[in-house]
């Protein structure tokens, strides 16, 4: 990616020049025999870098304080050999055997008090001193072993953290909890002013009186639990960095790990991890249990992009077909590998990289697709596989450029944990669909949309659309609110503003801290069961939730005509300073929510980058330093055309106007003049 965009902290950015074609590579299942064939079908596939030692603990340090490192130094040269760098693991993601066995203490514990054995991978509490030790004087040898190895591109510290273990509730947790929650708030006064211990008989009056939220009889104390997440969130960061610090002191390489920025991961806030990382790499798998897992994969590139603080980065991980962890594992259809890797390029990632290399013929996941299926090479997969190797060489000349967006949603993983909490009045509310929901009706749009903190800096943009934000901060409310006092145009949808950090409601009505940017008060939420849904005067449906509101600035734009609130304001838009707050106060149907968010993006004069569709066409533009490509994804069953001006860069074509993109196909032009 050679970017200086990447985010470096002082240390030089990964230097593979070009989009970086990658994998995990396993060769501990596999003999010397399978290697050397392994090599040479990289370079056929234009792979130039692989993710080792991910796994390898139990192989390279079979005895405590025993090393062997005979098989990872063969495979190093070996790759090295064939021109493929290696995006090196420190191998401490699964502790070995011996070493739980040893220290059974190391082991996680759920929140009923149950411990997790050995057997399956990622058996460690976050707070574990015992394994933090083992676990970086693993990284010290490796890190001292191939610190200044030319072939190591990339460190890959652990993986996917968190993934199994974020939230471990042992006693050693406990004390860490405490510890943590002593540096917050200092007093055990200001703990229960924030936690809200008054509440049946909370109220601590010592810090050991205190715990993780261990499962209880009854509903648990809410601002503990987002607490509880906080901490959790912080203790795998501070792992991350434990094993970073040790790596900086052999190796100037970036040092990066594998986020999950994907639909069921929700443990860790990646918002505060971002800027630690010196790149940011992203797992990404489809997930078929959603309604819409092409915006789906959309939106999860573009998180990353936004964690990346616009610049590019890494896809670490994703599947050439099917996966073998979801209840009906559906393979992808013959394109749709291509297309979604270029989905990730064109919304800024400058490497494309899969799990795995070859597909395993023993463990768990041996059902999971790979780069060489157990069928082989002469197989469609392969013959794609090739293909996008080569297809990623053609779109060499784009890394580095970024992607420019008038519009940004706001994500909170705060919000996440605070708004679906175990009491909310109403559980078919849940964040991530929401967000989802608003990020599909700007998708279908053809609009370009940062996704962004709520710490974010808005001034930038246009549209600033939050959906479902439960919890703000003061300063983050009155960002917003500044950022459309001075102009700019918000959209907010319901559940927003409701409390604080500590999940203190804000009183004196809803939408808490936005009823005077909204220019509304609601006094009652009134949810909808599951069957039921409203309709607006305006024609438009909508589900789950309605409130009893009035205007008090605003101007109402559609009302309800029945249900729980008939004849109260549905949508409003306020004028506030010299610029617009939207409110949507109900979950509109898709194409409703659509036709709102049509008005909004046009009323603030954000443009798009491509045509409205159900979602199968997206048209993504990235540029810098004088250059523009545009990226045409057609996920449709038709042809289609769209006018640019410019060199096609996969086919080599000159397209003078109208740029013709095949049923299932991918185009990227460089254009003629910048915009
Ligand atoms: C990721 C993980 C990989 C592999 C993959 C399967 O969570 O990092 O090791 O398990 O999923 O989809």
């Amino acid at each position: 990616m050679d970017s200086p965009a990447a985010r470096t902290h002082g240390r030089p950015a990964i230097t593979l020049s070009g989009i970086a074609y990658g994998c995990d590579y396993n060769p501990e299942q596999w003999g010397p025999e399978t290697w050397r064939e392994d090599v040479e079908l990289m370079n056929e596939a234009g792979v130039d870098l692989v993710a080792i030692n991910i796994f390898g603990w139990s192989q390279i340090e079979p005895r405590p304080g025993e090393y062997d490192w005979s098989d990872l130094d063969a495979v190093i040269e070996l790759v090295h050999s064939h021109g493929i760098r290696v995006n090196l693991g420190t191998g401490t993601s699964s502790p070995p055997p011996w070493l739980t066995a040893l220290h059974p203490e190391i082991l996680p514990t759920t929140a009923d008090g149950t411990t997790r054995f050995p057997g399956g991978r990622q058996a460690w509490c976050p707070s574990s001193s015992v394994f933090r030790q083992h676990a970086v004087a693993l990284v010290e040898k490796v890190a001292e072993r191939y610190g200044s190895h030319p072939a190591v591109a990339l460190w890959h510290v652990s993986n996917e953290l968190g993934c199994h273990n974020a939230l471990c509730y042992c006693d050693e947790s406990a004390a860490a909890f405490r510890g943590w929650l002593q540096r917050r708030y200092v007093s055990i006064e200001a703990l229960n002013e924030a936690w809200g211990t008054s509440f049946w008989s909370q109220r601590y009056s010592a810090w050991d009186e205190i715990l993780p939220p261990r499962l209880t009889i009854s509903l648990g104390n809410p601002t503990q639990a987002i607490d509880f997440h906080r901490f959790s969130s912080e203790q795998l960061l501070d792992h991350y960095r434990s094993e970073a610090a040790v790596i900086r002191r052999h190796s100037t390489a970036p040092i990066t790990t594998n986020f999950m920025v994907t639909a069921h991961i929700r443990n860790l806030d990646y918002w505060s991890w971002a800027a630690e990382m010196d790149v940011v790499a992203n797992d990404h798998y489809l997930d078929h249990r959603l309604s819409d897992p092409v915006a789906e994969l959309s939106f999860a590139a573009d998180l990353t992009r936004g964690l990346a603080g616009g610049a590019p980065w890494l896809l670490m991980e994703q599947s050439t077909g099917a996966v073998n962890w979801q209840p009906y594992n559906i393979a992808k259809a013959p394109g749709q590998m291509m297309r979604n890797s270029l989905t990730h390029v064109a919304r800024g990632a400058d490497g494309v990289s899969f799990f795995q290399w070859r597909a395993s013929q023993q463990g768990s996941e041996k059902f999971h697709s790979a780069l060489v299926p157990h069928a082989g090479t002469d197989t469609a997969t392969w013959r794609e596989v090739v293909e996008l190797g080569a297809t990623l060489d053609r779109l060499d000349e784009v890394a580095g450029t970024r992607v420019v967006a008038d519009v940004a949603v706001v994500f909170s993983w705060e919000s996440w944990w605070a708004g679906d909490g175990d009491a909310r009045p109403s559980q078919g509310v849940e964040y991530l669909d929401q967000v989802h929901a608003a990020y599909r009706a700007l998708h279908g749009l053809g609009v370009t949309t940062d996704i962004v903190s709520p710490d974010a800096d808005l001034t930038r943009y246009r549209l600033v659309v939050a959906p479902c934000l439960y919890m703000v901060s003061d300063d983050q409310a009155a960002a917003i609110d500044a950022f459309v006092a001075a102009g700019g145009h918000a959209l907010i949808t319901f559940f927003s503003g409701i409390v604080d950090q500590d999940d203190r409601v804000r009183l004196g009505g809803y939408p808490g801290a936005f009823r005077e940017l909204l220019g509304i008060v609601a006094e009652e939420f009134a949810p909808l069961l599951p069957a039921h849904q409203v309709t607006l005067d305006t024609g438009a449906h909508g589900r789950w939730w309605t409130e009893r509101m009035r205007t008090t600035t605003a101007k109402v734009i559609a009302s309800y005509l029945d249900g729980p609130a008939a004849g109260d304001p549905a949508i409003t838009r306020n004028i506030y300073g010299a610029g617009v707050a939207w409110y949507v106060a109900t979950a509109l149907d898709p194409e409703d929510l659509r036709d709102v968010m049509r008005t909004a993006v046009q009323e603030a004069g954000a443009g798009a980058d491509g045509p409205e569709s159900d979602g199968s066409i997206e048209v993504v533009r990235r540029a810098g330093a004088g250059r523009s490509y545009v990226f045409v994804i057609n996920h449709s069953e038709r042809d289609l055309e769209h006018r640019v001006v410019g060199h096609e860069l996969i086919t080599g074509e000159r397209v003078v106007d109208l740029l013709r993109v095949p049923a299932g196909s991918v185009r990227v032009v460089r254009e003629d003049t910048t915009p």
